[in-house]
């Protein structure tokens, strides 16, 4: 929206104005659009520090006061109040379904959950100890061979089947990568469970053995996928649009956010934690981890502390600490080694200045990490569970862009800092 506020600025001079728009919530942007043109410069911002790249009504952060809303609800509501497929409805459609759309979304759900049968070859190119997302990079990118041509993406219905399809199908993909990496046969979908139920019985159910889902887990690992259904314009997310601003096939743009959130500064992060507490050890090796945590000739960074927006705390966090505890309750882990050695990392680096000073805290990372690993589910796979809640924010996301007038393909300019304009000497006289 305008404002009747302006910007103001003297180049070389010369005085330039532009326009304030203002959101709901959060700060104002100055809309920069015609400054190219009007004085010649272009903006420096490596990271996106202070640049909006989109207008969205999709979700917010409010990093400060540590909120986090989707379509204008709290996360906490969400997650008390709603399993994971109804916070999907609602970030796809902006509105929250009533009973008889629930029933409607999740049957539609159910119809989608098989894969292509020669999907399953796509994974016998790969060697069993792959990176489960670099097998999930590779699959989630082949869908976009089995469902293009009979696309028109401009087209609502089409968008909307995309959505289900791609939805309903990344459990058993995820699933599927798991199954292949331990050697077991794929489980087919069962569409007599909830979609987290369904999908942990793809995980840990064998044909010789049925898979019985005890639902304080199955909550459990449903409220991880509502906390990381969606998350603004993080970089994953920005990848999706940015790749999807050229018209590219959603499933192929879908893949280039696996791979994006792969990298340990972003999905990565839950698995990074782990291995980080496996390193450490015993509680006895704490302050030592602390100490090169803060030594800035030290590269090593306490995963799953930090965010560049959450700067107080993380509200998922905050319930992921509490899902946390039940878990480890329902399994009796409560003495567990790991999980110990995490609340005294937890604890020790909370009353420490330097972490007090940076506004540094516990991320979800740090808490789902732990929990995943209470589930059953290993380590490399951390980052896939990640995906498959985050690719209803992608999708929500990609389908925005794609249907906003505003939306141009994403080209960035740059500051050349090279060579300058030079001659090619032939190769004799170099
Ligand atoms: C998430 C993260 C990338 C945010 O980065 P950012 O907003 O760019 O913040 P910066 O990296 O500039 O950090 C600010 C300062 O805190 C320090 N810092 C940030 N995270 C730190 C951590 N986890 N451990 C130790 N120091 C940390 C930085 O070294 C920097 O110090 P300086 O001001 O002296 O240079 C960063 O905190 C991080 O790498 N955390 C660990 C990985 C993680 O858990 N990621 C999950 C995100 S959900």
């Amino acid at each position: 929206m305008s404002t009747n506020r302006t910007a103001n600025f003297a180049v070389d001079g010369k005085h330039v104005e532009f326009p304030v728009m203002s959101g709901t919530h959060g700060n104002d942007v100055i809309d920069i659009r015609t400054l190219g043109a009007k004085t010649g410069l272009f903006t420096y911002d490596p990271g996106f520090l202070s640049t909006a790249s989109c207008q969205s009504k999709v979700t917010y952060i409010d990093g400060d006061k540590g909120e986090l809303l989707y379509r204008g609800y709290p996360i906490e509501q969400l997650a008390e109040q709603c399993n994971f497929l109804e916070v999907a409805y609602l970030l796809r459609n902006g509105e929250l379904p009533n009973a008889e759309k629930k029933t409607k979304f999740e049957d539609t759900i159910k119809k989608h959950t098989m894969v292509h049968e020669q999907l399953v070859k796509f994974y016998q190119g790969f060697r069993r100890d792959a990176h489960p997302m670099a097998v999930m990079v590779g699959v989630v990118g082949a869908l976009s061979a089995f469902y293009h041509d009979a696309h028109d993406f401009s087209d609502a219905e089409h968008r909307s089947i995309s959505f289900n399809r791609l939805i309903a199908k990344m459990p058993t993909i995820v699933a599927m990568t798991y199954k292949y990496s331990v050697g077991q046969p794929f489980m087919y979908p069962r569409n007599d469970l909830d979609y987290t139920a369904n999908f942990m019985h793809m995980m840990f159910g064998t044909p010789a053995e049925e898979y019985k889902p005890n639902p304080v887990l199955v909550r459990a690992l449903d409220v991880i996928f509502t906390l990381h259904a969606d998350h603004e314009q993080n970089a994953s997310t920005s990848t999706v649009r940015l790749a999807g601003s050229s018209g590219a096939n959603p499933f192929a743009c879908i893949s280039a956010g696996i791979a994006c959130l792969w990298g340990p500064a972003h999905g990565g992060a839950n698995e990074a934690c782990l291995e980080m507490l496996e390193e450490i050890g015993d509680v006895s090796r704490v302050g030592e981890y602390i100490k090169r945590a803060k030594d800035k000739t030290d590269n090593f960074k306490l995963m799953g502390f930090g965010h560049r927006v959450y700067k107080n705390f993380d509200p998922r966090a905050r319930l992921m600490s509490k899902v946390c505890a039940d878990v480890l309750s329902e399994l009796g882990l409560e003495n567990d080694r790991l999980f110990k050695l995490a609340k005294e990392l937890e604890k020790i680096a909370l009353e420490d200045d330097y972490f007090i000073e940076k506004k540094l805290y516990p991320n979800v990372d740090f808490y789902s990490g732990i929990v995943q690993k209470a589930l059953g589910i290993p380590t490399s796979m951390f980052t896939c569970i990640f995906a498959l809640a985050r690719t209803v924010g992608w999708m929500t996301q990609w389908e925005e862009m794609i249907t906003d007038p505003e939306y141009k393909i994403g080209r960035p300019r740059q500051l050349y800092t090279g060579a300058a304009r030079r001659d090619v000497i032939q190769i004799a006289k170099r």
